[in-house]
């Protein structure tokens, strides 16, 4: 059965579906989310697509690690009930037109370095919905902004999902789980936990009282300046919904990084005074 006709069938039945949508080449940090969801609900959709669409010119959509057998067999372990793993084709068809347009939230942060990428996740995240029929979906906070924005486009378009953001996974030194930390050479994979600890150093210092967000974005530019090999690209301290800095931090605020350590770009970030978005 189509993956759109199975998973009406299920809600018809009564059953709520808990969907977690993927690129592959899956880790921890994806199994968290699986995990979650797989506890919430009576059945679970993963989905597996490399959307080409939230990839720029100049990214790294063709050279993405995909591994789908390995894929396939995480998710068995963890007793999925269905994988969806669409073709480019399936998604977006030669009569393909329509683009969600995700507005002013996505031209901030990741949006400045990658002009074009929420666009895309939006359309893809807006149409797997459509395929999926999720009463819960499942997102890492890793990759805050785009929970932000998927939280955007639920309320704007009056989608029937639950949003659920699920904390970062992290490597026992802290570094938060990617796929894109297979790129990391010796030299920079060994400074890549600095990136956590500048991050800790600052939700420390708000635990002590410090809410002046510039204050704080300055503790994490002073740990970074300390590292070699290391180039900031932003630090901000913004509101979990509105992205905007706010006059005086308070707890559920979010502090977000992007560094390149050489060619490799990786963010992070911490909820401040709060476990979760
Ligand atoms: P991908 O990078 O494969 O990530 C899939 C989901 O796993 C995202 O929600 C991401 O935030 C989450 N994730 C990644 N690393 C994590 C970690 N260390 N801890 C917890 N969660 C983590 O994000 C995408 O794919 C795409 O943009 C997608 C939403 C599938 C749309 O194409």
């Amino acid at each position: 059965m189509a993956m759109q006709e199975q998973a009406i069938a299920w809600r018809q039945a009564g059953e709520d579906i808990g969907f977690v949508p993927t690129m592959g080449a899956l880790h921890a940090g994806h199994e968290r989310l699986v995990t979650r969801a797989r506890r919430e609900n009576q059945r679970v959709i993963v989905s597996i697509f490399v959307n080409p669409t939230q990839f720029g010119p100049n990214e790294d959509f063709a050279s993405y690690p995909r591994s789908f057998e390995a894929d396939r067999a995480r998710l068995e372990a963890l007793g999925v009930d269905a994988i969806f793993n669409p073709s480019v084709d399936q998604i977006y068809p030669s009569s393909f037109k329509t683009r969600v347009d995700p507005g002013p939230l996505a031209e901030l942060l990741e949006g400045k370095s990658r002009p074009g990428h929420f666009a895309g996740v939006l359309t893809v995240v807006l149409k797997l919905f459509q395929l999926t029929q999720p009463k819960r979906a499942y997102f890492g906070q890793k990759d805050f902004q785009q929970v932000v924005l998927v939280r955007q486009l639920v309320r704007d378009f009056a989608l029937p999902v639950r949003i659920v953001a699920v904390p970062t996974v992290r490597e026992p030194d802290g570094l938060a789980i990617s796929s894109r930390n297979a790129y990391l050479g010796p030299p920079q994979r060994a400074v890549a936990p600095s990136i956590h600890n500048a991050l800790d150093g600052a939700s420390n210092a708000f635990g002590a009282g410090v809410t002046d967000p510039a204050e704080l974005e300055a503790i994490v530019r002073h740990l970074l300046d300390g590292t070699p090999g290391v180039a900031i690209d932003y630090v901000a301290v913004v509101d979990d919904t509105t992205l905007r800095r706010p006059v005086r931090t308070i707890a559920g605020n979010v502090l977000a990084v992007a560094v390149k350590l050489g060619p490799i770009r990786l963010i992070d970030n911490v909820v401040l005074g709060a476990e979760r978005l």
